[in-house]
């Protein structure tokens, strides 16, 4: 890892072990010029990548078309409205109603370490025992003379990642107001090399399925303006290069660690270069920058893999598991759960939660999770959100009798919450009808009968945290499941003065962290999990926060492999939640097997979801191997590298992933037969990630072969005829005379 500037050449170059991305000084160091982004290169001197030596030069030698030159240099961070007319990074209306802005190179600076982004989740250095910094940074200040704007472009880059973090700060030195109106976070530039765009698309209950596309000339992006990250489209991009597979091929991956409105775009040009841009959407936003204030906008992580799909994902798990969690639960194994929503919904009482829980026990599970229903009058989902007040008709004698009978059983006790939530018919709504957002005059939306709380308001952010935590504080709660069940709309705030209206959005977002890093300090050794309706809020902000994000409601195993091939693709397994439900599905109303439906979780958190003491003794029975398997396998799961073997998305028959020790000392595979084939022999599957030189022995078959032979060769999985088969593989290495 070094970063380097080349003061001959004005180039910036930042290397991490296998990539390089370099940013050059145009025009007598006016212009940043974005150079190279891709798989480290040795020359430093570049810069002839920028073009500026072929028509058209720059603006101090050809001024007549400086126009042209605009329309094509490789930008590493446009502004608007002086000449560039592809999509600009930063937007602007000044205080003399003018939507110009461009800057200019001043200075730099490179120093170890990583400053953090005030108020916003972002990834971190972390020293080393040596007291050496894993990270570096540059910033480069840039400005704008004319309206009295400055940007510092910040990227860092880390020892152990092959990953480029980039922030933009904004400070406004000029007299009066400048409204900014767009700040996307990253723009890269670069030549058109045939790539496909690959995005995360989808919907409550099929969350973050794969989608590839042609790049066409014009823009094409995805994006969400519901407030939150949404279940529909997902804050991620890629350029995939056409012969791409899961381990071969170039990607160059663009995520957003931030969990509101985003906007994540490819624009090809008429020279055919693509301008790749990432950041806050603009809909909606109009930030008022006072003089002397500044703005930070959240951070963007490029990845490059030249190792296909498979090596963006090892790069971004490495990323957040290293740089981007810190719970103190990372690097543990997470309690086994049982969560009680698809077991009673809202129709519970203490002795059923008890009688859930004694069987839990016996079954080994490690903790009960009580999920919405238990405060105000909320019997159904119509009313009661913000009225964090234990019910002690459903629960008598309280949250702290519940909780204190729950450990006494010998289970951990965790808690449902939607802090960000008021239901219209609530005592808070009554008391407090202005705390919702809207726009005056006009009736907001309502999605399942609730409203959501303005969160700019600073006495409705302290009500919410007096609340919740006066919850925590009042048993032995060591669990919270934060939860989110609609999108924004009508956004106006009876708060905010009307210049302000545009920061909303942003604003709100900004509280939700404000309160979640709140939690996370006065209550430290809580597992958070953050939840949206689903997986609504699954991104590299909530990571920040917690741990673990519940996926999807959707628990039924086969959809489960979509979702869950989706969500690896880019975090950690360790951070997807996941359990084991009842059959018929409540989603989907499939009936798959309960071991099947145990693989499938075991490749998350890992949990269940269902009213075990309803369960045919059948499944039941099975449950403490369940428990073994995920104690067995669980250490494996989460650390581990992960490969993507097959993919029922694509072939509709099956699916299969395996995880391996970063000492390649182990792997375990998980095969799901989706689709019967009738009168089908034995499945031959290839493993990846293995040492080639050294033996595994496969545990079920005793076998014992070299990595290079389970990796060309293959192994013949029998049995996998039926619908929803599956299988599990465990090699591991054996030691030289061992293998004799
Ligand atoms: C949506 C979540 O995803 C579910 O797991 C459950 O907690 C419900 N909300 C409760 O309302």
């Amino acid at each position: 890892m070094r970063i380097q500037y080349d003061e001959t050449a004005g180039i910036f170059r930042l290397d991490t072990e296998k990539t390089s991305y370099i940013i050059g000084l145009a025009d007598e160091k006016r212009f940043i010029g974005h150079v190279y982004y891709g798989k480290r290169i040795s020359d430093t001197d570049v810069g002839y990548l920028m073009r500026t030596n072929e028509s058209p030069f720059v603006p101090s030698q050809n001024n007549r078309d400086r126009s042209s030159f605009f329309d094509a240099f490789p930008m590493e961070y446009p502004g608007s409205n002086t000449g560039d007319f592809r999509e600009s990074a930063l937007e602007v209306l000044d205080a003399g109603g003018h939507e110009a802005v461009e800057l200019s190179y001043r200075r730099h600076r490179i120093f170890a370490g990583k400053p953090a982004l005030p108020g916003l989740p972002a990834t971190f250095g972390v020293d080393t025992s040596d007291g050496e910094k894993e990270c570096l940074t540059l910033e480069i200040l840039a400005e704008d003379a004319c309206i009295g704007l400055e940007a510092t472009l910040r990227y860092s880059i880390f020892a152990d990642v092959d990953a480029v973090v980039r922030s933009v700060s904004l400070r406004n030195v000029s007299q009066e107001s400048i409204f900014l109106t767009k700040v996307m976070s990253a723009s890269v530039d670069m030549d058109q090399e045939d790539y496909k765009m690959l995005t995360l698309q989808g919907s409550w209950a099929r969350e973050r399925h794969l989608d590839f596309r042609q790049i066409g000339y014009g823009k094409q992006s995805v994006g969400s303006v519901r407030g939150e990250s949404s279940h529909q489209e997902h804050p991620f991009l890629a350029l995939v290069s056409e012969n791409a597979t899961q381990e071969q091929g170039e990607v160059y991956g663009f995520h957003f660690v931030y969990s509101g409105n985003f906007l994540a775009q490819v624009e090809k040009t008429q020279f055919d270069s693509l301008r790749v841009q990432i950041g806050i959407h603009p809909k909606n936003f109009r930030w008022k920058l006072g003089p002397g204030e500044c703005f930070d906008a959240p951070e963007a992580v490029l990845v490059y893999s030249s190792q296909g799909l498979g090596g963006m994902s090892r790069s971004l798990h490495d990323l957040y598991r290293n740089h981007l969690i810190r719970s103190p639960y990372k690097d543990k194994k997470r309690p086994i759960l049982i969560n009680n929503w698809e077991a009673t919904y809202f129709d519970f009482d203490t002795e059923k939660l008890l009688a859930i829980a004694r069987e839990a026990k016996k079954a080994g599970i490690e903790m009960l999770v009580m999920d919405d229903g238990w405060f105000g009058d909320r019997n159904d989902d119509n009313t009661s959100l913000g009225d964090w007040t234990v019910n002690e008709k459903k629960l008598p004698g309280g949250l702290k009798y519940l909780v204190d009978q729950v450990n006494q059983i010998g289970l951990k006790f965790g808690i449902w919450f939607e802090p960000e939530m008021i239901s219209p018919q609530s005592r808070l709504y009554r008391e407090h009808p202005d705390w919702a957002i809207a726009i005056e005059g006009r009736v907001p939306c309502r999605s399942r009968n609730q409203y959501v709380l303005d969160l700019t308001r600073p006495e409705v952010v302290e009500y919410v945290w007096q609340a919740v935590s006066a919850v925590l504080g009042s048993a032995n709660i060591e669990y919270v499941k934060w939860d989110m069940n609609r999108q924004l709309t009508d956004p106006g705030s009876l708060f905010l003065g009307r210049e302000n209206q545009g920061e909303l959005s942003h604003r709100y977002v900004l509280a939700v962290y404000e309160l979640q890093e709140r939690l996370t300090r006065e209550f430290p050794e809580l597992l958070l999990e953050n939840c949206s309706g689903g997986g609504a809020r699954f991104d590299p902000g909530m990571l920040y926060y917690s741990p673990q994000i519940w996926c999807s409601d959707d628990t039924d195993a086969v959809e489960r492999l979509s979702i869950q091939e989706g969500t690896a693709l880019l975090y950690p397994l360790s951070t997807m939640g996941a359990h084991v439900s009842d059959c018929p599905n409540h989603a989907v109303g499939r009936v798959t097997p309960f071991v099947t439906r145990g693989h499938v979780a075991l490749a998350g958190t890992f949990g269940y979801e269902l009213d075990i003491t309803k369960l045919s003794g059948e499944d039941r029975a099975l449950i403490p191997e369940q428990v073994a398997m995920y104690h067995k396998y669980n250490d494996l799961i989460r650390n581990g590298d992960y490969y993507r073997i097959a993919s029922c998305r694509s072939n509709h028959l099956w699916d299969c992933w395996e995880v391996v020790a970063k000492d390649k000392g182990e792997a375990l595979v998980t095969c799901v037969q989706v689709l019967g084939r009738p009168n089908y022999h034995s499945r031959r599957i290839r493993l990846s990630g293995l040492k080639p030189d050294l033996r595994y022995r496969n545990e079920e078959t005793g076998e014992v072969l070299y990595g290079d032979t389970l990796m060309n060769a293959g192994i013949l999985i029998p049995g996998m005829w039926g619908d929803f088969q599956s299988r599990l593989i465990h090699l591991t290495a054996v030691e030289a005379d061992e293998s004799k």
